[in-house]
């Protein structure tokens, strides 16, 4: 039964590359998605690689952070170089084959990058290279950015990554990017002085503020909606060792640990400072475990900045000086790794007390209220930058589509284990993201009225105006005129 459909599609597809050679019709008859891979397979340079179920480096080309983000694709195709990534485009786009495009898998809405179709690896895509005079790096985009900082590291610099281990250099700089260099130097897609785009005809460009300013604002918070971006040509910064670890508390300090973390976010005005605390409901204890990341930007913070959060009895502490890569390995980030997930996240304009009583009584509230729909964990992130973090450039970006509303990125977590309680955890987690913004309001943070949601960590289902504003307008004109055939409508994602 299973092989005939396929039979039939590859005649189809001897008989169709007759009349299309000859004809040059712009789009072809659509194609079973298996056909599309066999016919993949013998258009890309050896360069690239199309692997099946059952191969090792197929589970590896569909595999994601969140197990509910992966999908079972006809095949995976790992592409080489941006040539074959034309290529590509071309020939899904012709038999409107839809796909996916994934680096680092840490997308966490499903289908996000993710295809029962054809799957696009950006693995190969992994070279760094340095130049120490312009201090300029070119990054591949199928890299993580583990691997970004260890290149980097023998230079002396960094550049503006991700704040945990295993996130892919694509999704996050073309969603925006908050590292832990924000304070200091804004968001990573503030970073980037070229995108290397195969645009969805096929064509490679470089594209510049010079080149093409409108489609270099768009690719700044665009994701895949424009092209697939190869290569990312970013500024680095000096990077010596660090000061940072992880905290953990158990509720007896809880008060303590709030009255701090707000005292923090008041009044530590150094960049090189950066907190970020988790409120975990551990539905075994029936109680919220608080985990802090730390970071100072230096081997060793001045006093008077981590001091009062170091005094607090800890049951667990990992705070040292050391390398800013073993920095982000160590970190916290692989609990829930494999489970089903989902993230929500909000804006917020300050940690004040109430709010983080609020986002304590949440946990619990929440944490209780699916107990036992095989939850593992659930966790709200305060994720604290200063007010500067959007004026360290005056170009303009996809996201965040206004610069002059500082708002913060919080998030919350649910982690569980069956699919039958995924619309559970997702109406839930709405609900909770909704209810601690309408208290903030509520509060006096009325800027939140106004204020954008960041992409990469909006839920399934945000509207789009939520976290790109006035910009919607401009980025659907864009969109219509670099892929007018709307070939990456195929693929998965926020579309503009
Ligand atoms: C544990 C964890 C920690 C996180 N920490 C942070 C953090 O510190 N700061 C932060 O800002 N965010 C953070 N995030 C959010 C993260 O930035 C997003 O999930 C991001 O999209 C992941 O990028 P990826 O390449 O791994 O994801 P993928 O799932 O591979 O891709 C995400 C989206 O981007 C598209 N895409 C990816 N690469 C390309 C490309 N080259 N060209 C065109 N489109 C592309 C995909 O098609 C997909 O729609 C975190 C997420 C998780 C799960
Ligand atoms: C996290 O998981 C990845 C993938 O399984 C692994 O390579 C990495 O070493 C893990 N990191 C930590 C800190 O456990
Ligand atoms: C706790 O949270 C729930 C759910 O949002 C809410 O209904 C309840 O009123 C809150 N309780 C307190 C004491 O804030
Ligand atoms: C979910 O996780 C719990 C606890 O870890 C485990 O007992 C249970 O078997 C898991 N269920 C599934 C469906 O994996």
């Amino acid at each position: 039964m299973h092989f005939l459909p396929t039979l039939s599609a590859l005649l189809c597809i001897a008989v169709y590359a007759v009349i299309c050679n000859a004809t040059h019709y712009h789009q072809q008859r659509p194609l079973l998605s298996e056909a599309v891979c066999f016919s993949l397979s013998h258009a890309l340079s050896p360069a690239s690689a199309v692997y099946y179920p059952g191969d090792p480096l197929y589970d590896k080309g569909v595999y994601h952070y969140a197990i509910s983000s992966t999908q079972r694709s006809k095949c995976v195709v790992e592409v080489g170089n941006a040539n074959d990534v034309g290529k590509t485009l071309i020939i899904l786009g012709r038999r409107r084959t839809p796909f996916a495009i994934k680096s680092g898998g840490h997308a966490m809405n499903p289908g996000f990058s993710s295809t029962p179709d054809v799957h696009i690896s950006l693995y190969r895509l992994s070279e760094v290279k340095y130049d120490p005079i312009s201090r300029i790096a070119e990054v591949g985009a199928g890299l993580i950015w583990d691997d970004v900082f260890a290149a980097l590291e023998p230079y002396g610099v960094g550049v503006l990554g991700a704040r945990v281990t295993g996130i892919g250099v694509g999704g996050f700089i073309l969603g925006g990017g908050y590292s832990w260099h924000t304070n200091q130097y804004g968001l990573a897609c503030d970073s980037v002085v070229a995108f290397q785009l195969v645009q969805p005809n096929g064509r490679i460009i470089d594209v510049t503020k010079q080149s093409d300013p409108e489609l270099f604002f768009g690719l700044k918070g665009g994701f895949n909606n424009f092209g697939i971006v190869t290569k990312f040509t970013l500024k680095t910064y000096p990077q010596g060792e660090v000061w940072g670890g992880s905290i953990y508390n158990l509720e007896d300090t809880l008060p303590a640990v709030q009255a701090a973390t707000v005292a923090f976010q008041e009044k530590v005005t150094d960049p090189k400072a950066e907190l970020i605390m988790t409120y975990n409901y551990v539905p075994s204890m029936d109680q919220i475990v608080v985990t802090q990341l730390m970071f100072y930007d230096a081997p060793t913070p001045p006093s008077g900045i981590f001091d009062a959060l170091m005094d607090i009895p800890a049951i667990q502490s990992d705070v040292a000086t050391r390398s800013f890569h073993s920095f982000i390995k160590i970190l916290p980030a692989n609990t829930t790794i494999g489970g089903r997930a989902v993230y929500a996240g909000f804006p917020v304009m300050s940690l004040t007390r109430t709010l983080s009583e609020i986002m304590v009584n949440e946990s619990k509230f929440w944490g209780r209220a699916l107990a036992d729909k095989t939850q593992v964990s659930l966790s709200y992130d305060i994720e604290m930058f200063l007010p500067s973090i959007y004026s360290h450039t005056s170009d303009k970006s996809a996201f965040p589509p206004r610069r002059d509303i500082p708002f913060q990125p919080f998030t919350m977590a649910y982690t569980w284990n069956s699919s039958e309680f995924d619309a559970d955890f997702h109406t839930a987690a709405v609900a909770s993201s909704d209810y601690i913004v309408k208290a903030a309001i509520a509060e006096g943070q009325t800027e939140l009225l106004d204020a954008p949601s960041y992409p990469n960590y909006a839920i399934a289902g945000t509207p789009l105006e939520k976290m790109y504003g006035e910009n919607l307008l401009v980025l659907r004109a864009l969109k219509a005129r670099v892929d007018p055939d709307d070939v990456m409508g195929l693929a998965g994602g926020w579309k503009f």
